[in-house]
């Protein structure tokens, strides 16, 4: 595959006004949601959740790329259209979740490791052959009085790279996802230190494993206050510190960063996204690859009726897309 192949295909994920629906979550993941609104986490009700969101009337116009997990990749519409085919009929990229979940690092308590690697270029090959353009793998790093470690951060990042470097070998676009998570009680500052170790660590492991990085994209989580520190940092606070640690750390050949939302309200997600966009131009665009920050609202709706209310789950899912894709531009209004 070549790099400008590649890099189309990352430019084309971050164009302007648009970003990507995140709606890998794993079986067991999925079924966390359904849980919580009442839906039995059948394989025909993925099914037609993941139709409902990705049949919305227009989301081509807001939506780039879509992030699907493997039994999804393979799933069709009730009417025997091929997810793959509707996603690209309506201009957007087909992705893939790739990792295979998080695992606990050994000697490191608390702490975990993204696994996946082992067969990776298989399943790559497949992925693309099925219509899969870029794929995912989110590393975690948790934050508490003892963690991250320096061997936790290493060992993620070096993940990372493998898992890149074999997604440029297969064709597709590597969307590398450090995710720095929200829960703890540490302030915004001690996020921002972790942020910045990340990142680093993550770059420097992409250059040592001759990643292109014309051809890749960074999602990336805000820099926030710890969910239980009972601090509270402004939009723009948390804009200002995003901004600052993603200009220290991540090169300006990268074609883009999308953010995730991480348990974000949907408004937050949104204004700290428009924020950043306001204060620009910057090196990057900044877009958005939110999950649960695109899908929630829809998600409550559908599940009061999985029949009747597809209609207006969707409404819901095209709002979202179109603030989110507002914010990419820095024109959201709240
Ligand atoms: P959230 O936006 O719900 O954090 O999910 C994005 C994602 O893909 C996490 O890997």
């Amino acid at each position: 595959m070549s790099i400008e192949q590649l890099a189309e295909t990352a430019q084309a994920m971050v164009a302007a006004g648009k970003g990507i629906i995140a709606i890998d979550e794993s079986n067991a993941t999925i079924k966390k949601r359904f849980d919580g609104v009442g839906v039995e986490c059948t394989e025909e009700n993925r099914r037609a959740y993941r139709e409902m969101l990705l049949s919305t009337p227009n989301l081509g116009e807001h939506i780039s790329g879509a992030i699907l997990f493997d039994e999804t990749l393979r799933q069709s519409t009730k009417a025997g259209v091929p997810f793959t085919k509707l996603m690209t009929d309506n201009g957007i990229i087909p992705g893939i979740k790739v990792d295979k979940g998080t695992h606990a690092l050994a000697g490191f308590p608390g702490e975990v490791v993204t696994e996946g690697l082992d067969g990776l270029r298989a399943r790559l090959e497949e992925y693309y052959k099925l219509g899969a353009r870029f794929a995912k793998w989110r590393a975690v790093i948790n934050i508490s009085d003892d963690a991250p470690s320096g061997t936790c951060i290493e060992a993620n990042a070096h993940a990372l790279a493998r898992y890149a470097a074999l997604c440029q070998e297969q064709g597709l676009v590597p969307m590398v996802e450090p995710e720095v998570i929200m829960d703890g009680n540490h302030d915004i500052d001690t996020c921002f230190e972790v942020t910045e170790v990340t990142l680093r660590s993550l770059f420097g492991s992409l250059y040592e494993h001759n990643v292109m990085l014309e051809g890749t994209i960074l999602k990336a989580s805000m820099v926030l206050p710890g969910t239980t520190s009972g601090d509270k940092a402004s939009i723009e606070e948390v804009a200002a510190a995003t901004l600052q640690v993603l200009k220290s750390t991540v090169p300006a050949t990268l074609p883009g960063i999308v953010f995730l939302s991480g348990g974000q309200s949907d408004q937050d997600a949104t204004a700290h996204l428009d924020a950043m966009n306001k204060a620009g131009p910057h090196p990057w665009p900044l877009s958005f690859s939110y999950g649960r920050a695109m899908q929630s609202a829809a998600l409550k709706l559908w599940a009061q009726d999985i029949v009747a209310n597809v209609g207006k789950a969707q409404e819901t899912v095209f709002a979202r897309a179109r603030d989110n894709g507002l914010a990419a531009l820095g024109q959201w209004k709240a």
